[in-house]
């Protein structure tokens, strides 16, 4: 059998999408090369791959767990059921992180025209295989469109050229704003924490990104989800630059008063009960829930976590935060954060938080 039939016939099952994205994920090719390899013949092993791939997707396996690598920040991660598959969402609050307040891509983001500019519909997380990385078409993360899934192909050149743009124009004294330029000195590394941090994305592109400049703490309270990050970790060479710890938010985090973060990121579960309970059945049966799961109004963590930050903030210190339900910037100020600021994701709803720890502790 051919690489063709094989596309053929799993396009039958699957779409077209997802079997090129198998047979190249299989062949070692790159998604657009597969029509180059079209009359190559599959070998036995490659072909059995193929279709318990096909059948497994079929059940309505998420197809970043299946293929167990997907594309985050342009460095590839392992992914399996110990942890939430990257989302472009969080490559945005990645963004924001080393960009500071500036929108870091105007083409494809836009602050919030004001808080009540808000989602009226229900939020479910969004569905990786229901996600573009085209701006024009840009969806909402959390319904998705009919049209999603034929615009749903990794755009993994675009985010090579996502950490290249980082490089040049906010690491290496180029002319874009830079948040890390104008605020922390280059001498002392920049204190970053990453709470709940699943497969370690954020705190590894972060890693990646930063280099020397920055000191890395991850936690999660999830062994399993760890264990994973660990592993990331090691894929990208970066294990001596982030420091996991297991731990329900900042419990096992202690640190003296001169040694508080500078920055502090994370996206916390924030599905509502109602939400759970809608979801489409690719994240709901086969992500873990522990890393979904928000509470009756999906701010459960968020109660906790905003007041532990703003006590581990420098003052001066800076709180991301991927949102889901828009009343998180309520407690986040009244915990005390000044300069409160929201930020809209690729489908123009309200993602991300960004916020000041500015009176001394
Ligand atoms: C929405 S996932 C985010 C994972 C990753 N940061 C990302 O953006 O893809 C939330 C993570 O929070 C972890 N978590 C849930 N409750 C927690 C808690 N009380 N303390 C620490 N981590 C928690 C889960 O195990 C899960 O890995």
């Amino acid at each position: 059998m051919t690489v063709y039939d094989a596309l053929r016939i799993g396009a039958t099952k699957t779409g077209r999408r997802d079997a090129s994205l198998f047979l190249s994920h299989i062949i070692g090719c790159g998604a657009s090369e597969i029509f180059l390899h079209g009359e190559k013949m599959l070998s036995t092993a490659e072909r059995e791959k193929f279709f318990s791939f096909i059948t497994r997707r079929e059940a309505g396996e998420p197809l970043q767990y299946i293929i167990g690598v997907w594309d985050f920040f342009g460095l590839e991660f392992f992914t399996d059921s110990r942890a939430l598959i990257p989302r472009p969402e969080t490559e945005l609050l990645v963004e924001y992180v080393l960009a500071g307040a500036f929108p870091p891509h105007p083409r494809r983001a836009k602050p919030a025209m004001n808080t009540g500019d808000r989602c009226k519909r229900q939020h479910i997380p969004s569905k990786p295989d229901n996600v573009s990385h085209t701006a024009g078409n840009a969806i909402c993360a959390f319904h998705g469109s009919p049209s999603a899934k034929s615009e749903s192909v990794p755009c993994s050149t675009e985010k090579s050229c996502e950490a290249r743009f980082f490089e040049k124009n906010f690491l290496k004294g180029g002319s874009g704003e830079n948040f890390f330029e104008k605020k922390f000195s280059p001498e002392k590394p920049v204190k970053i924490l990453d709470i709940c941090t699943g497969s370690g994305c954020i705190a590894l592109a972060l890693a990646f990104s930063l280099g020397d400049r920055a000191e890395i703490t991850a936690i999660d309270i999830s062994p399993d989800a760890l264990a994973l990050a660990k592993k990331n970790a090691e894929k990208l060479g970066l294990s001596s630059r982030v420091k996991f710890i297991e731990s329900d938010l900042l419990e096992k985090i202690s640190y003296e008063d001169d040694e508080r973060f500078d920055i502090i990121v994370s996206n916390p579960p924030y599905i509502t009960d109602a939400e759970m309970a809608t979801l489409a059945p690719n994240v709901r049966d086969f992500e873990p829930h522990l890393a979904l799961e928000g509470g009756a109004d999906g701010l459960e963590i968020y109660r906790r976590l905003v007041p532990q930050a703003k006590n581990a903030l420098k003052p001066g210190g800076e709180l991301f935060l991927e949102i889901g339900p828009p009343a998180v910037a309520d407690l986040v100020r009244e915990a005390g954060f000044a300069d409160v600021k929201i930020f809209n994701d690729y489908a123009d709803l309200p993602r991300i938080i960004k916020a000041t720890s500015e009176n001394p502790i």
